[in-house]
């Protein structure tokens, strides 16, 4: 979903949602200056300290020598930020922050890497050290509680490794798909005539995994009125959060040349075939045909490709948030009414209503609102068009696959050691390094109950003496 509004926006949600996590672990001052380093903080830097300077000189001095942890790790940061090589006069923003990539080196695990990244890595450090620092106990707050026994359940390997693939059965079904994608276990004639629910799966794996498989949908901050959350639909954006190993995305071959491609198309394709066929073994008597494995494999490849391909198409590196617009409910339909020639009517109020399942949430077609942007709904009136002009067979298929390689990265230590050979290519510039898996589930916990970890992180005096200073 629009790549550069997203990124602020989730960043800025970010902010919101931990900032009670990390002013308590940071000081004021740190946020103002090292870590945030951009030209505009740095500047404002700048001329705070000539502002500081000149009522030192008005008033008497109490103790403005620097000498608090917070000042002096800041003051560090600053110094090791500053490319004294550059001149500030041409190049302002070398000067500043010119050395902050070599003082803050990406060790491989990051596709980018920021002072948002750094901070971060420490709120997941602190959530860990506050997590696992003790058992849950009952004079703790309940939602509390539940977070540190979530983070034991998920530091628990013993029972994974013993569950194998049959911890996965229970959620594939749950999110209405077979454990054996149809395409296996229907006849011919079967396949001709098979219907399948497609936006029902697809809101499952919403609630149950935190995923987007066709759809992109996220709540979060209107980006005009920070007090309201809205709707963002559009592109692909969330997800699952469930610690894995091979953090890598499957579809990965748009980069370098055919051969290169050739080669990881064949590992994807390898495993593929590997895990479904441990899957039909391990729950029915029949052994999977090569040749059906082979075409299951390029069903999902080439499904995966056209997803990532439409992505790609409309996403507008420039995008500012000022393309992001709200749209009524009826507008959308409108507008997938003319694209579609009214075969999906009624599709948005049928596809909320399912992904409201269980809530109290109605939606009025006429006057609620979701935000989007022009190429956002570009990509999902394609999207459509070509989930609806594919096979259904196909397309459980893709959502079977889509679920279970989330989960599969972290069932047995056999399955694992197998992608892990497969996946992770001798490929020094995309070198996976896996992280412990304690950070790992700490930032699963601190994903999914982000408010209760905070309660255990945040300073008690954060609400009197920290936030009104950062309260805008
Ligand atoms: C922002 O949202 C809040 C909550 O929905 C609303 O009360 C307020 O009027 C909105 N402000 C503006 C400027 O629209
Ligand atoms: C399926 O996997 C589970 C867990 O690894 C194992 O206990 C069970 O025996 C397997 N079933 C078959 C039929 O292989
Ligand atoms: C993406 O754009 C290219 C160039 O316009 C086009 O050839 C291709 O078919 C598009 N892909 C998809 C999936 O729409
Ligand atoms: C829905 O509303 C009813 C009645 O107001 C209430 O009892 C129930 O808890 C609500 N359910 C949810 C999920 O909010
Ligand atoms: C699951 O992933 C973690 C890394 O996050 C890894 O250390 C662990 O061995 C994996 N579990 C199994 C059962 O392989």
């Amino acid at each position: 979903m629009l790549k550069s509004t997203t990124c602020r926006k989730t960043q800025f949600t970010w902010l919101l949602l931990t900032m009670s996590v990390f002013f308590s672990i940071l000081s004021l001052a740190e946020r103002q200056t090292g870590t945030l380093c951009t030209p505009q903080e740095a500047l404002t830097f700048r001329c705070r300290r000539q502002a500081e300077k000149s009522t030192l000189r008005n008033t008497k001095p109490k103790s403005k020598i620097c000498t608090s942890d917070e000042c002096l790790r800041t003051a560090t940061n600053l110094k090791y930020s500053i490319d004294f090589t550059a001149d500030p006069c041409s190049n302002f923003y070398q000067y500043t922050c010119g050395k902050w990539p070599e003082e803050h080196p990406n060790h491989g695990w990051w596709s980018s890497f920021s002072s948002f990244t750094t901070i971060s890595e420490r709120v997941a450090i602190s959530s860990l050290t506050a997590l696992a620092s003790k058992p849950s106990s009952d004079d703790e707050p309940k939602s509390l509680q539940k977070s540190r026994d979530f983070y034991k359940s998920c530091m628990d390997i013993d029972p994974l490794d013993r569950l194998g693939l049959t911890a996965m059965y229970k959620y594939i079904t749950r999110a209405k798909l077979p454990v054996v994608p149809s395409l296996f276990t229907l006849a011919d004639t079967e396949k001709d005539t098979f219907s399948f629910d497609w936006v029902k799966s697809e809101t499952l794996i919403k609630q149950i995994f935190m995923m987007d498989v066709f759809i992109g949908f996220v709540i979060d901050a209107n980006i005009y009125n920070g007090s309201e959350n809205v709707i963002y639909i559009g592109q692909l954006y969330q997800k699952c959060p469930l610690p894995s190993p091979i953090k890598q995305k499957m579809t990965y071959r748009l980069r370098s040349g055919t051969e290169y491609q050739e080669l990881i198309r064949e590992r994807q394709s390898n495993t593929i075939k590997y895990i479904i066929k441990e899957i039909i073994t391990n729950t029915t008597s029949v052994q999977p045909v090569e040749d059906v494995l082979n075409e299951a494999a390029n069903i999902i490849l080439d499904m995966a490709d056209y997803i990532e391909e439409l992505n790609m198409n409309y996403t507008n590196p420039d995008e500012t948030e000022e393309d992001t617009f709200s749209m009524t409910f009826s507008d959308i339909q409108s507008q997938t009414d003319i694209f579609l020639e009214e075969r999906e009517s009624n599709f948005w109020m049928s596809y909320f209503e399912n992904l409201f399942t269980g809530t109290n949430i109605t939606i009025d077609p006429e006057t609620d609102l979701l935000y989007t942007t022009q190429l956002d709904v570009q990509y999902l009136l394609r999207i459509l068009k070509y989930i609806l002009e594919s096979s259904k067979i196909h397309v459980e298929l893709y959502m079977w696959w889509t679920i279970v390689y989330a989960m599969i990265i972290n069932t047995s230590s056999d399955m694992v050691e197998y992608i892990n050979k497969q996946l992770v290519y001798h490929d020094t510039e995309n070198a996976v390094i896996a992280r412990s898996r304690s950070l790992e589930c700490a930032l699963l916990v601190n994903n999914y109950m982000g408010f209760a970890v905070s309660y255990v992180l945040a300073d008690e005096a954060f609400p009197m003496t920290t936030k009104p200073k950062v309260s805008i």
